[in-house]
């Protein structure tokens, strides 16, 4: 009793030293300044078994009335009690999270808070389109704003931290995580990475509406070997410099406050326990002072890999990595007070890794008040909101891209006309919210059908033609569907070829993307391809709108339908972003993060791919680098979208032509509208290195812009690259600028051929 009364006394010293600070901006950085002490002296009155309790993560096991009735669910409650729990997942909501905490705060003997983290990866309750639609609207401010009303609504249902933003870069569709990044590209995915941090920890995480992000999965998860899910990565150091890690850099820069690993090994090492990424580069060499979970259970995967013998050694080589918390993986919890005072491994580790964690407890302020993320007014006042529901659906236009538009179908006229709208997804109120819709309402989104219906004065019929298949995990089920309905798809084109114009909402079904949803063939799932066909028949007048988390192999569509709209799947407001765009009310803008495939064949496929030694058929024979049955080409290269309206480029020129390491490069470029609607464009600056001591690629991302243009305006834009913007990482990881030269691009995709050349002496 007297040393708990004593062990209150000093928290409570501690705590009160925070309260002072009341004002929750300027006063709390100056606070931060002190949380270093703080923690040192609340380390020094934990015990050992304390000081892994707060490394161990544990997932919700609550019921209503409280603990599930299962041996697991008993286990961590007990082990909550004894405060031998650091931190939870997958409980929210301000009650949930209240009456946990209250347990963690009030019934253990040191008292420290939990923190409550969660997946939202795009949007809390109000969805937001996924991460990789948000990427093809390259607009950094949007993705700001989105990704704060996700932190605004979060905090406001009891949560401190989002496993978010995903940085991974990938060029394989195949792997179905591609809906929660930001696509292929490291440089648009730097500047998207950090603007998620931003956006989701505001400019200061101790205010009670922000939340601490997390840049995972560190790293090199997007790369695993054929797409597979929680596969092998084997890449080399340039790959790794170059194209993984600058997306993770950038977030560690702006000041994100944790890092997930993978669940992927590196190279021969599972990240998890992988020292050089994580000691050495992360912590070390980039200074990060935040905290590093596991993935889920990827401590115990270590056993699986054949990587430890047991949960011992995994505990040992993972915390010795530099992996701080272990979520759900019971391994710290189970290991580490044995291997601390067996002398295995130092007390110091251990401090170290508590310490980042107390860390981020004291900067959100959990030390002041535990519960202050707990206001259920706030909370149902909050969530939802009509200006968050805005805020979405600006994103959701913005995400739209046109990939194809002949003959100027779109937009569609406004009244007189009979539009058959076809397909499974246009009355489809929930796959719109995608994969890791954290607490979105199921069918919750407008649907196409119900956003058509509100705009315009046009006749509208429907016929949802086939079944959306949902073939994950089930494959007899799609058989079965393929079997048996075939007579909608008659019906579906009997009714289109009543319309003057068909819209086709087709594609994959909410979840068939994301985590565990690899595909080998990514074609339209089930009967849709049929569906298509059928009614192009009988009336070819077709919009293709294409809902999907990942490129799909839309080859035959990208020959035959008139026009085809990529709508991702776009959150909440779905079916109203679309109208507006389909209608023109908003003239698209959006730019595709990621390489469409014409053939799963041409996998992994990306823009800034290397020359080779053969790059063209120059002496017309066979032995050049290609396919014999496919070209090389994309179907839809990465930056390519449509306007409504048409932008002309000129004028590409730099200040100089020779420029010394150091010097700024200025480049300008004339862009124009010459169509019919006023617009926006991204435009996309590109760079060749000509000559490398490494092989460099065809082009390189090196800035971009959105320009609005009002029709028949022109614009001039100028660019500012530094010559750091030409240097690159050798394969030792060193990064070097080197001399020679370089071709600037500049255009609307990057196919662009509109180019100048600087020399770099
Ligand atoms: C995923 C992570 C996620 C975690 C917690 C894992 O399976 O890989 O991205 O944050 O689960 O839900």
């Amino acid at each position: 009793m007297r040393l708990k009364l004593i062990v209150y006394l000093v928290i409570s010293l501690l705590v009160s030293s925070c309260m002072d600070n009341k004002d929750e901006k300027s006063t709390r950085s100056k606070s931060n300044m002190d949380i270093d002490k703080k923690v040192d002296s609340l380390l020094a009155l934990m015990t050992l078994e304390e000081k892994v309790g707060q490394l161990n993560m544990y997932s919700d096991f609550w019921e209503s009335t409280g603990p599930a009735n299962t041996k697991s669910a008993q286990e961590k409650f007990d082990h909550l009690k004894r405060g031998w729990v650091g931190a939870m997942l997958n409980v929210h909501g301000a009650k949930n999270t209240k009456r946990i905490q209250k347990i963690a705060v009030e019934e253990t003997r040191l008292g420290i808070p939990l923190l409550f983290g969660y997946d939202v990866i795009h949007g809390f309750k109000t969805i937001s389109p996924i991460p990789l639609a948000e990427a093809a609207s390259w607009d950094l401010d949007a993705i700001q704003t989105s990704a704060r009303i996700a932190g605004i609504e979060a905090s406001a249902a009891g949560l401190h931290w989002t496993f978010a933003p995903m940085v991974d870069v990938s060029r394989d569709p195949r792997w179905g995580r591609v809906m929660e990044g930001a696509g292929e590209d490291a440089y648009l995915g730097s500047k998207i990475a950090a603007a998620r941090v931003r956006g989701f920890q505001g400019d200061d995480i101790g205010a009670k509406n922000t939340i601490a992000a997390c840049a995972k999965h560190f790293a090199a998860y997007g790369f695993v070997e054929a797409g597979k899910e929680y596969n092998t990565v084997d890449i080399g150091t340039s790959t790794l410099y170059n194209v993984v890690l600058p997306p993770f850099k950038t977030a560690a820069n702006v000041g994100v406050k944790t890092f997930m690993n993978s669940f992927n090994d590196l190279n021969g090492i599972p990240v998890t326990a992988h020292k050089e990424l994580q000691r050495k580069l992360l912590k070390g060499e980039w200074d990060f002072k935040g905290l590093v979970v596991s993935d889920w259970a990827s401590i115990k995967e270590l056993i699986s890999w054949g990587h430890a013998t047991d949960e011992k050694e995994a505990a040992i080589l993972a915390l010795s990595a530099g992996n701080d918390m272990d979520m759900e993986g019971y391994v710290y919890i189970n290991e580490l007070t044995d291997i601390i005072k067996s002398g295995e491994l130092s007390e110091e580790v251990l401090n170290e890794a508590v310490s980042r964690i107390l860390r981020l407890k004291f900067e959100l302020g959990l030390f002041d008040d535990p519960y202050r993320y707990c206001n259920e007014e706030l909370e149902s006042k909050t969530l939802g909101k009509q200006e968050h529901q805005q805020a979405v659906l600006d994103m959701a236009k913005k995400s739209i891209v046109l990939l194809k538009n002949d003959n100027q179908k779109l937009p569609l006229k406004r009244a007189g006309q009979t539009i058959a709208v076809i397909g499974p997804l246009a009355v489809d109120k929930d796959s719109p919210l995608g994969n890791w819709r954290a607490a979105a309402e199921p069918n919750s989104a407008v649907s196409v059908l119900e956003g058509l219906k509100s705009y315009g004065d046009n006749t509208i019929l429907y016929h949802k033609g086939v079944d959306l298949v949902n073939d994950s995990p089930s494959f007899a089920k799609e058989a079965n569907i393929n079997m048996t309905n075939r007579q909608g798809i008659k019906d579906a084109a009997n009714l289109a070829s009543k319309a003057d114009i068909v819209i086709m909402v087709l594609g994959e079904h909410g979840f068939q993307s994301g985590e565990a949803r690899s595909k080998t063939n990514l074609k339209l799932p089930g009967l849709q391809q049929e569906l298509l066909e059928a009614v192009y028949k009988v009336n070819p007048n077709i919009v293709l709108v294409l809902q999907s988390g990942r490129p799909l192999i839309i080859d035959w569509a990208a020959k035959h339908i008139p026009s085809i709209v990529m709508a991702w799947q776009l959150g909440s407001q779905s079916g109203n972003a679309l109208a507006e765009v389909l209608y023109g009310d908003y003239v698209p803008s959006g730019k595709l993060p990621m390489t469409f495939p014409r053939d799963v064949g041409q996998i992994p496929i990306y823009y800034n791919h290397k020359n080779t030694g053969r790059p063209r058929n120059v002496e017309n024979n066979v032995f050049w680098s290609h396919y014999l049955d496919a070209k090389n080409s994309p179907l839809f290269p990465f930056g390519h979208g449509l306007s409504y309206t048409v932008f002309n480029y000129d004028k590409l020129k730099t200040n100089k032509q020779k420029y010394s390491i150091g010097e700024e490069i200025k480049v300008s470029v004339q862009i124009s509208n010459i169509g019919e609607y006023d617009g926006k464009e991204v435009v996309q600056l590109y760079i060749r290195d000509l000559v490398g001591s490494v092989t460099r690629p065809i082009k390189e991302l090196k800035g971009f812009e959105l320009v609005d243009l009002k029709k028949g305006e022109t614009k001039e834009l100028s660019f500012v690259l530094t010559t750091n913007d030409l240097g690159f990482y050798t394969n030792k990881g060193a990064f070097v600028i080197e001399q020679g030269e370089f071709e600037i691009y500049i255009g609307g995709s990057s196919t662009t051929t509109l180019k100048t050349k600087i020399a770099l002496k």
